[in-house]
C-alpha cells in the first residue's frame, strides 16, 4: 500500500489538511504530523477540543493514520530509509516554508521535507498567507527550483462551488491531482 505524509502547520486552512488526510487514509497508509502551533491554530478554526496530539489521535482513532509530534525525530518518516511515496504541507506557515528552503531542520515536518528533497521524492507544500513578501515568494522559488510543487490553497469559481465545502474540495482534490492520486472531489471544467 502506498504510504503518504502529511504535515500541518500553525498557518490559517487547517481544514484543507484535515480534509486531505481524512481522504488520503481511505485507501492509503498516512503519517500525519502537527506542528506545535497548528494545535493552537486547529482549536480556533475548527474544534476547541483538538487543542493538543492527544486529541487529534482521538479523533483519528478509525483511520488508518499515524499521528507523530513535530519533536518525534524517532518517527521512521525522519529517516531517508523509510519509502514514502510523497508529502503534503498544508497549509504551510512562512515559518515552515523558511525552514524548509534553507535547510533548518528543526522539528520532524522540516526534517521529513529536507528527506523528501534529498531524495527527490515528491513534496508537496501549500503556502499560506496574504500578501506574500518578497522573503516568502524568494522561499517559494527557491523550493520550486528544487523540485517541490508549490500549491498554494487558492480558490477558483469556475467550478460554481455551492459553498465552503465546495471550495475545499477544490483545493483538496487539486493537491491530490498534483500527487497523482485519482479523485472525484471538484467538478472539472469540461468545456
Ligand atoms: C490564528 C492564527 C493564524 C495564523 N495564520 C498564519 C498564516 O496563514 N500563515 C503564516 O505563515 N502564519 C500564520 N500564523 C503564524 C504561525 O502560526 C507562526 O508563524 C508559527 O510560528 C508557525 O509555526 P509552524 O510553522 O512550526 O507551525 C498564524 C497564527 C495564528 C495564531
Amino acid at each position: 500500500m502506498k504510504k503518504y505524509v502529511v504535515a500541518i502547520t500553525g498557518a490559517s486552512g487547517i481544514v484543507y489538511g484535515m480534509t486531505l488526510m481524512i481522504f488520503l487514509a481511505k485507501a492509503y497508509n498516512v503519517d500525519l504530523i502537527i506542528s506545535e502551533s497548528a494545535f493552537s491554530v486547529m482549536s480556533h478554526e475548527l474544534s476547541p477540543e483538538l487543542k493538543d496530539i492527544e486529541s487529534v489521535k482521538l479523533k483519528t482513532k478509525d483511520l488508518d493514520v499515524r499521528v507523530y509530534s513535530e519533536r518525534d525525530f524517532y518517527a521512521p518518516i525522519a529517516s531517508g530509509s523509510n519509502k514514502i511515496d510523497g508529502m503534503f504541507i498544508v497549509p504551510c506557515s512562512m515559518k515552515t516554508l523558511s525552514a524548509i528552503a534553507s535547510g533548518f531542520a528543526d522539528n520532524l515536518i522540516t526534517r521529513a521535507a529536507d528527506v523528501m528533497i534529498k531524495e527527490g521524492r515528491k513534496l508537496i507544500v501549500s503556502p499560506r498567507e496574504m500578501p506574500f513578501s518578497s522573503i516568502h515568494l524568494e522561499n517559494m522559488l527557491k523550493l520550486s527550483r528544487l523540485g517541490v510543487v508549490i500549491a498554494p490553497p487558492v480558490p477558483a469559481f469556475y467550478h460554481n462551488p455551492q459553498g465552503l465545502e465546495d471550495m475545499i474540495n477544490f483545493v483538496v482534490g487539486k493537491l491530490l491531482d498534483l500527487m497523482g492520486i485519482e479523485n472525484d472531489l471538484y467538478r472539472r471544467w469540461n468545456g
